[in-house]
C-alpha cells in the first residue's frame, strides 16, 4: 500500500540525530520549556522572518491563544473558511467568540475576499486566512481589508510551513501567524506540538502569559491563562528537521511536478499555484467529479488517499445549530470533489508513477469524467 502521508519514513531519515538529541533531553533532566525550546523558537523566528515565536502545545492552541492575545472573546465574530480542519473554527469557539463562515475561491481553496467583505458587520473582531494544502491564501487583499476596516488578521499556517507570499513566508505578514506540528505537517513533531509568531513585542508577550496560567513570575498570574507548553523532546526533534523543510519542500515540489507532468491531460482538475506565490504540497489535491468512485479504485490497486475535507464545518453538528443557515456554493463543491494523492518528501518516484498509473486506468475503465459539480 503506498500511504497517503508517512511521518515514521521521516524519522527514520533522521533516526540517528534524533535519537540521539531525545537522549540528551533526557539526561537534562528539563522537559518543558527549557533550553530546546527557547532555541527552537529563536531558530524558527529567524526562518519565517519575525521577531519572535512562541512554542506552544499545538496548532489550535496556538489559533486559541492568538485570538487571545488579540483581545478577541464573547460577542466577538471572526471571519474564517468552512473549508478546513475544524480545528480553526474550534480555536474560535474556545474563546466564546463566533466563527462567520465565508467561502473560498475556487481556484485555490482559500478565503475568498469579495465574500469576507460582505460578511462583515459591526462584532467582526478578526479574520483567520488558512494557507489551505501549502500555499496562500490572497494575504494582499486580506490584509488591505482587515487594515481598512479596523479588524484583525490571523493566518493559519498548519498547511504551509515555509511557503512564501514574494519574499516573505506565510506567518510574518498578519498580526499572528500560528503553526501546527502535528507529525504529517511539513515540519511534523513525534507528536503534537504548536508554534505563535509575531513581530509585535507586547503580542508576544501576550502569547507567553497566557500559556502558562497567565503568570507574570512563577506562581504569580497577571491576567487569566492555561497550559499550553511546548515539551523539550519535540522542540529537539523539530530543530534537527527544520535544517531539512527547505530541502523536503523542494522534494514535495518535485513530486508534485511529477504528478501534474503525469495528469495533465487527464481532464482532471489539478492545483494550481497563486501568481506570485510559492506552494509547499502539505497536500496534492486533485478535483474530480468521480471522487468517491476514483478513491475506492484507488484503495483498491494498494494507493491510500485522503479526502480534505469531506463535511464543510458549517454541515458539521457541533456547528450546524448554531450557524445562520447559509449556503456556501465553492466549500460544498469542494468537499464532494476534492482528493488528495499521496505526498511525502519520502515517497519514491517510482511510486508516484504508479499512482498516476492507477489514476489514468480508473479515468480509462471507470465512469469517465462527466462535468464538475454545478
Ligand atoms: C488548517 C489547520 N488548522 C489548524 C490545525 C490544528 O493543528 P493541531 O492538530 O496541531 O491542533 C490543523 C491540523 O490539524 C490544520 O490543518
Amino acid at each position: 500500500m503506498i500511504p497517503c502521508s508517512d511521518p515514521r519514513a521521516q524519522y527514520l531519515s533522521h533516526k540517528e540525530e534524533i535519537r540521539s538529541a531525545m537522549d540528551k533531553v533526557l539526561e537534562g533532566g528539563r522537559y518543558v520549556l527549557g533550553q530546546e525550546v527557547a532555541a527552537f523558537e529563536t531558530e524558527f523566528a529567524a526562518y519565517i522572518g519575525v521577531r519572535h515565536a512562541v512554542g506552544v502545545a499545538n496548532g489550535t492552541d496556538a489559533l486559541h491563544l492568538a485570538l487571545t492575545a488579540l483581545g478577541v472573546g464573547p460577542g466577538d465574530e471572526v471571519i474564517t473558511v468552512s473549508h478546513t480542519a475544524v480545528a480553526t473554527a474550534a480555536a474560535v469557539r474556545l474563546t466564546g467568540a463566533v466563527p462567520v463562515f465565508a467561502d473560498i475561491e475556487r481556484d485555490f481553496f482559500t478565503l475568498d475576499p469579495v465574500r469576507v467583505e460582505a460578511a462583515i458587520t459591526p462584532r467582526t473582531k478578526a479574520i483567520i486566512a488558512v494557507h489551505l494544502y501549502g500555499q496562500s491564501a490572497d494575504l494582499d487583499a486580506l490584509a488591505k481589508l482587515a487594515r481598512s476596516r479596523g479588524l484583525k488578521l490571523i493566518e493559519d499556517c498548519a498547511q504551509c510551513h515555509g511557503a512564501r507570499l514574494g519574499e516573505r513566508r506565510l506567518g510574518s505578514i498578519g498580526d499572528i501567524g500560528c503553526f501546527s506540528f502535528y507529525p504529517t505537517k511539513n515540519l511534523g513533531a513525534i507528536g503534537d506540538g504548536g508554534m505563535a509568531v509575531t513581530d509585535d513585542p507586547e503580542l508576544a508577550g501576550r502569547l507567553r502569559l497566557h500559556r502558562e496560567y497567565g503568570w507574570s513570575e512563577r506562581y504569580v498570574s497577571a491576567v487569566d491563562g492555561w497550559n499550553s507548553r511546548l515539551d523539550e523532546i519535540q522542540a529537539a526533534v523539530l530543530r534537527i528537521k527544520l535544517k531539512s523543510l527547505d530541502r523536503d519542500n523542494a522534494r514535495r515540489a518535485h513530486l508534485a511536478g511529477i504528478y501534474t507532468e503525469g495528469l495533465q491531460a487527464s481532464g482532471l482538475v489539478l492545483p494550481v499555484t497563486r501568481p506570485g506565490a510559492t506552494h509547499v504540497y502539505h497536500l496534492y489535491v486533485i478535483r474530480t467529479a468521480h471522487r468517491d468512485a476514483m478513491q475506492k479504485f484507488l484503495t483498491g490497486r494498494g494507493v491510500n488517499t485522503l479526502i480534505h475535507y469531506p463535511m464543510p464545518i458549517h454541515m458539521q453538528p457541533a456547528y450546524r445549530a448554531k450557524a445562520s443557515p447559509q449556503r456556501l456554493p465553492q466549500t460544498e463543491t469542494a468537499a464532494l470533489e476534492v482528493l488528495s494523492l499521496p505526498m511525502y518528501p519520502e515517497l519514491e518516484e517510482k511510486s508516484a508513477r504508479e499512482v498516476i498509473a492507477a489514476v489514468k486506468e480508473f479515468l480509462a475503465t471507470g465512469p469517465g469524467q462527466g462535468a464538475l459539480h454545478d
